[in-house]
């Protein structure tokens, strides 16, 4: 979709719908909507006289009409103008997109939602709709034999203050940035696991760095030996796939520290001979979908070319149950030489992390983020669908991923992660079991990763909640979200 801002009236659009908007309990409108209403004799206000329309967040209300060149007018709810901000603006984009896309549209014109509301920058309103309209619009049809008909190709947005125009055009740039980096990371994670094998993550993250000009080398498995990963080994001795250890480079700030992002490229979680129930478990390809989100940031970072120094690591792997596989007693050895004893298979992820952390401290990171669909205890403890979970060694880095959500517009919540919770996860026969019991478990999951990062800050973000919809919300189809993507790219710029 190609998204343009144009200084004009959207009355006056010559496309195939356009997109106008109402706040809760306004009966006359103004601005745009307001003109849009008196082309057509008054139609949008006496309908919310009436109530047919009440400017509820995400209502949508399509007037077919002769009376201007578009023949559809989407009228979209905003909810009560105090309670408006980004978020909704992103909602209401996605809701009206939707509702203006059926029916052979190709092209849509619009206004800036909540742009002449007071204390919202034009430019962020312009990112917000930008957002909600491409991530709305994504659908995963890679593999149906009928692909739907049409899509809408170009959002012309227009708005009538000239001088907002430049700040429009690169709130529109960003969003889209931000939008398809996150739409490109759910494709990975919608791919079913037996077309998104390590091999071929491998092969997507080559392709990006190809095209975005980012260093890239993928680690072997005889790689990973020479280097003593004896973690991500153990979890990937069960599987016939090669492992794979994807390292994309970005340089943008020389002789300046290294950031790391560590994302956990599970490609099918099993669960292994410690066998997950069979109900959802064909949910668990989405178990690559923290790897998906770092490579999804460094999509977006190699477009917008920040001046910091980044190195991506995903450790990618499927777990599975058979003859060669890790066993519950097993004890393995992690680059760091940190032993772990294996309680559960199940608990594969730190071990793969524990791995893909070491390995970015050993390359000189001087700080580390790890991304991971960890644990169903995050689910648990906040509930499916709306935090991420956030565990971390330092205030200062959890602070800035704090924000960086905020701005992203994703939510993340911070758990304790005190000294005295390692007591849970001491073991008998190693350093650490991979296992610190049932109660607390997202804490304990996510401190057995931090055991890797040495001294250095690090924080993780359980995204185990949160990756992957059972419900559709307005700019949010039902499967992979895509999430960490713009909270990743945020923390960076
Ligand atoms: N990939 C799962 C976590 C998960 C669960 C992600 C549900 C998405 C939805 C992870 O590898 C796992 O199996 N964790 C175990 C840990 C336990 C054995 C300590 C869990 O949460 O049950
Ligand atoms: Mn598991
Ligand atoms: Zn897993």
């Amino acid at each position: 979709m190609r998204l343009y801002p144009v200084n004009q009236d959207i009355a006056g659009l010559d496309c195939d719908a356009i997109i106008v908007n109402l706040f809760e309990g306004v009966t006359s409108p103004g601005g745009a909507t307001g003109a849009v209403d008196r082309a057509l004799g008054g139609l949008i206000s006496r309908l919310s006289e009436r109530g047919e329309i009440k400017g509820k967040l995400n209502e949508t209300t399509v007037i077919y009409t002769d009376q201007i060149p578009a023949r559809k007018v989407v009228v979209v709810g905003l909810g009560p103008a105090g309670q408006f901000n980004l978020e909704r603006a992103r909602q209401a984009a996605g809701s009206a997109i939707r509702a203006a896309g059926k029916g052979g549209t190709r092209v849509v014109g619009t206004i800036v939602h909540g742009a002449g509301t007071g204390g919202l920058e034009p430019a962020a309103c312009a990112r917000a709709l930008a957002e909600g309209t491409i991530l709305a619009s994504y659908r995963y049809e890679d593999l149906k034999s009928e692909k739907s008909q049409t899509r809408v190709e170009e959002l012309i947005v227009a708005e009538r203050d000239r001088d907002k125009c430049p700040e429009v055009a690169a709130g529109l740039e960003r969003g889209t940035i931000m939008a398809r980096a996150t739409n490109f990371a759910r494709d990975l994670v919608n791919s079913p696991a037996n077309h998104m094998t390590p091999t071929h993550l491998a092969e997507a993250a080559r392709a990006l760095a190809c095209e975005l000009e980012l260093e890239c080398t993928v680690l072997e498995r005889a790689d990973m030996e020479r280097l003593g990963m004896g973690a991500l080994l153990g979890v990937a001795q069960g599987s016939l796939q090669p492992p794979k250890l994807i390292v994309l480079r970005y340089h943008g700030a020389p002789g300046a520290e290294w950031l790391a992002l560590a994302g956990k490229g599970l490609t099918f979680d099993s669960g292994g001979l410690s066998l997950k129930p069979a109900d959802g478990m064909e949910n668990m390809k989405s178990d690559m979908a923290g790897g998906a989100a770092v490579l999804g940031a460094m999509q977006a970072i190699g477009k917008l070319r920040p001046r910091v120094n980044l190195v991506a690591i995903v450790a990618c792997t499927e777990n599975l149950p058979s003859g060669s596989a890790l066993k519950p007693g097993d004890v393995v050895r992690a680059m760091t030489g940190k032993t772990i004893e294996i309680v559960s298979t199940d608990a594969e992820g730190r071990l793969i992390l524990a791995d893909a952390v070491g390995y970015a401290v050993s390359q000189g990171a001087t700080r580390v983020v790890d991304v991971a669909t960890l644990t169903g205890a995050c689910g648990v403890a906040l509930g499916g669908g709306f935090y991420s979970g956030l565990v971390a060694n330092c205030d200062r880095l959890a602070s800035r991923i704090l924000e960086a959500a905020g701005r992203a517009g994703e939510r993340v919540w911070r758990f304790p992660s005190d000294p005295d919770y390692q007591e849970l996860y001491k073991s008998d026969v190693a350093d650490i079991k991979n296992v610190g019991g049932r109660l607390g478990g997202a804490i304990t999951g996510g401190m057995i990763i931090g055991e890797f990062a040495g001294s250095i800050p690090w924080a993780h973000l359980d995204i185990a909640p949160t990756s992957f919809a059972q419900k559709e919300k307005p700019y949010q189809p039902k499967g992979a979200t895509g999430v960490a993507v713009r909270t990743l790219v945020e923390l960076v710029l």
